[in-house]
């Protein structure tokens, strides 16, 4: 690498889930704390960081593509940074096959970007995939500014180990941040401007604090703050799902009737092969726990299609639990083989072809049960955080308590809670009129 000057401009692009919308916030206020400012849209960033997801092979693989579309015509290219997943799971890799990347920096590392970046302007590579014990949290700089409705990352890791999955290996094992540092997060997530805040984690509720007590006793002190207006939680394993967080659900009004619980079969047999340690049953035992706590509650899930070993038969199960259980929003993924986990080289890898099929019959059913939700709220009032403008003169788009997307024309400014009248209904978003 030929020495560059420092770099002036960035531009963070971040993929996967909001963890790593998360650490693309607090990459780019640090990097605006280094007086590096944010490329104009349109122009090219002298900085670019790819903060990469690696749960799937295709998400994986897109690092590649995106790092050879940074190349310039003249065969230059920007300072890269590969951040995220990817680059903890493929330190080395990325810099032998790519050449033009300089900086190769994991989800636990990246507080040091700075002086990495001070080494590639000398010419220097460099990877930096430690999980450190001084943690990235407290050398970060403080929130300045953020929109309506933000991120605070409060767990990080996963102990659970499912047979399919790379978390445990890419972000290691499951640690809570102590309860202070997320309070004081928090006050400054609001005076920058949250109304709302959803907290993050691989297993959000696997959350505890020194004194082991759970992810509720944050939500009551997140509660608490004047300002505030809206608490969310994603995401979610069934096993953590305790008494104390169910009865948050049921005696604390602002937080939202929304529950993101994967589930990832309807199948008791995939289920033990996957290392789910919960049943079919199991897990509907507790969605109707949570119902009681909060009847209007909406539910979400994940689903895998096609792994190892599953029948037709064991599929269909998965169709069914879906349409028994009706959800409000859901994420389906074909199984993808992923290095280094127990499912990759297990017996009955399921070809290409049927993962296709199965998967358009699963969302198929899932869009049902989505559109389905929307239209029962139909005549419904409630209040919507305005989050951004919408595509015409006079419209906002925002989210209702159940989390789905709200479109209105009306006086109103971002960040308002304002009441509407939900009047129609899409798969994705629904039509509301001010009241
Ligand atoms: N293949 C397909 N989907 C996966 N997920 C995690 N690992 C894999 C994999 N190897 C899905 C799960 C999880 C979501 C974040 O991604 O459904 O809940
Ligand atoms: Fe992707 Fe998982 Fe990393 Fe999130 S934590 S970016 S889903 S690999």
């Amino acid at each position: 690498m030929r020495p560059t000057p420092p770099p002036r401009t960035y531009r963070v692009k971040s993929f996967g889930c909001q963890m790593n919308v998360y650490d693309g916030e607090r990459m780019a206020e640090l990097l605006a704390a280094e007086g590096i400012t944010p490329a104009p849209d349109g122009e090219e960033a002298d900085l670019v960081v790819l903060n990469t997801c690696h749960i799937r092979e295709k998400a994986a693989e897109k690092v590649y593509s995106d790092i050879g579309r940074l190349r310039r015509e003249d065969g230059t290219a920007p300072l890269i940074a590969v951040a995220g997943c990817v680059a903890q799971a493929e330190g080395e890799e990325i810099m032998a096959r790519a050449p033009s990347v300089s900086m190769v920096v994991g989800p636990q590392a990246y507080h040091r970007l700075p002086g990495m970046i001070a080494d590639a302007v000398e010419g220097r590579r460099s990877v930096d995939t430690d999980m450190p014990a001084e943690t990235k949290f407290d050398a970060l700089p403080a929130r300045r500014k953020v929109g309506p409705s933000a991120f605070l990352t409060v767990q990080e890791g996963c102990d659970k180990f499912c047979t399919y999955c790379v978390v445990p290996y890419t972000r290691g094992a499951e640690i809570s941040r102590p309860f202070s540092d997320l309070v004081e997060e928090a006050k400054k997530l609001i005076d920058a401007g949250a109304r709302e805040i959803t907290l993050l984690g691989q297993n959000v509720n696997a959350w505890r604090d020194d004194s082991n007590r759970g992810l509720e006793k944050l939500i009551e002190a997140l509660a608490a703050m004047p300002g505030l207006a809206r608490i969310r939680y994603t995401t979610s394993h069934p096993n953590d799902m305790t008494q104390g967080l169910l009865e948050a659900h049921r005696d604390v009004p602002k937080l939202m009737p929304f529950l993101h619980l994967p589930v990832q079969s309807g199948n008791d047999r995939v289920l033990k092969a996957m290392n789910r340690s919960h049943t079919v049953d199991s897990y509907l035992r507790i969605l109707d726990q949570v119902r009681a706590a909060r009847p209007d509650i909406a539910l979400s899930g994940d689903f895998i299609v096609g792994f190892p070993g599953e029948t037709d038969a064991e599929f269909e199960d998965t169709v069914k639990l879906v349409e028994q259980v009706g959800y409000a929003q859901c994420f389906s993924f074909k199984y993808s083989p992923r290095p280094g986990t127990p499912a990759a080289t297990m017996d009955g890898q399921v070809p290409m072809a049927v993962m296709d099929e199965r998967l358009q019959r699963l969302q198929a059913a899932l869009n049902a049960s989505q559109t389905a939700f929307n239209q029962a709220s139909v005549g419904k009032r409630c209040q919507v955080l305005v989050e951004r403008r919408g595509r015409y003169d006079g419209q906002w788009l925002g989210k209702s308590p159940w989390l789905q997307s709200v479109h209105f024309t009306g006086d109103a400014a971002i960040g308002d809670l304002v009441e509407v009248e939900l009047v129609e209904a899409g798969p994705n978003s629904l039509a509301g009129r001010l009241v």
